[in-house]
């Protein structure tokens, strides 16, 4: 192994950098040199890439975003770009891959697996915490500390005037952000996929819980935590029914790219450095179309078909303390 090819793939996360910044000490480490290719699957498939050397990711670790930026990639769709990926590789005399990103990028890398014996190992950046083989994914904790500080400030303003407030976290199609930052911010309520609300009824249901609540603790801040695409026409929308619904204004803080953004937290720089050397360490020792991750504190291997299979759950025993709570 004499040199490592690197992307960041898919939605950007804190911690990508500390992940880059540790892959490319590891691999120094181990006389490996490192090529990051931009903007996710573009670069390797337009071959467009420079060199990463110990000079260039230093004290890079805290920094959000990705300095190798990040993309979606529709051609990797095609089989005619994956091959093009496959030369890329070749020209560049790569011997190994490493793609930072969610289980989108690692669908396109299990796919490039199929059509070279170059070694791909994925490791899990994403703000969603949507990817099995990983207890965390890198971003989750930074996205969660930067949902609640947003949702303790509107808690400032909603309690000085007791009103009712809908904030849609993001997550794609996964309730993990919005029940850690519903809990930690005692949201009154919280809606995310995983409790399979029929979107008919999420309104009626709010509604009750609000009149109820509003009942036994007379006029009050409530704060309603939603994942996106938990009511399909989004949070602003399910703000206006729940106005009329129960008479009382009710207002909508869709807190989106924001949560993609800002210095990472320590959690995700230190799990974004065991990852990242854990996936040169599997490289060197021969592993292949696998992603390096971390269940109950000890680094796995999952295979990267694996990763999307949509079997994490989010946590039970808070959802049931949740549900306990609401009942
Ligand atoms: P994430 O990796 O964060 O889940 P996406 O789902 O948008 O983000 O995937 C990132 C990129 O990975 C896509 O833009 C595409 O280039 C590639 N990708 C995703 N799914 C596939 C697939 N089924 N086949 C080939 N490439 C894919
Ligand atoms: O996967 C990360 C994520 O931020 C999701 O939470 C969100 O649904 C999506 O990406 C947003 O994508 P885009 O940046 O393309 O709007």
């Amino acid at each position: 192994m004499k040199t490592v090819g690197i992307i960041t793939s898919g939605g950007d996360a804190p911690g990508m950098n500390a992940a880059i910044h540790s892959i490319v000490t590891t691999a120094s480490f181990h006389n490996i040199q490192c090529i990051g290719f931009e903007r996710g699957y573009n670069g390797l498939i337009d071959d467009i890439h420079h060199d990463l050397t110990l000079a260039n990711v230093k004290h890079i670790s805290h920094l959000g975003g990705t300095i190798l930026k990040s993309a979606r990639c529709p051609r990797m769709l095609e089989q005619k770009y994956r091959n093009q990926v496959i030369e890329t590789l070749i020209n560049n005399s790569i011997d190994g891959l490493i793609v930072i990103g969610g289980d989108g990028s690692f669908q396109g890398a299990h796919l490039l697996s199929q059509i070279t014996d170059i070694p791909i190992i994925g490791v899990p950046g994403t703000i969603d915490n949507d990817i099995d083989g990983s207890d965390y994914t890198i971003g989750f904790d930074t996205a969660s500390n930067t949902a609640l500080d947003a949702i303790d400030k509107i808690r400032d303003t909603a309690d000085a005037f007791e009103r009712i407030f809908i904030i849609e976290v993001m997550g794609r199609h996964s309730g993990q952000l919005a029940l850690n930052v519903g809990i930690a911010a005692e949201a009154e309520q919280i809606i995310c996929p995983e409790m399979a609300i029929d979107p008919h009824l999420i309104v009626q249901n709010i509604a009750q819980h609000i009149n109820s609540y509003l009942i036994d603790n007379g006029h009050a801040s409530y704060i309603i935590v939603a994942a996106e695409n938990t009511y399909p026409d989004g949070a602003l929308a399910l703000a206006e029914l729940l106005t009329k619904q129960i008479g009382i204004e009710c207002r909508a803080s869709v807190l989106g790219h924001m949560q993609r953004g800002g210095l990472a937290s320590c959690a995700d720089r230190t799990l974004a450095t065991k990852l990242g050397a854990f996936a040169v360490e599997s490289l060197i020792s021969g592993y292949n179309n696998v992603m390096s991750g971390q269940v109950n504190g000890q680094l796995t291997l999952t295979e990267l078909e694996k990763t999307g299979l949509g079997t994490k759950q989010v946590d039970p025993y808070l959802l049931n303390i949740y549900t306990n709570k609401l009942n």
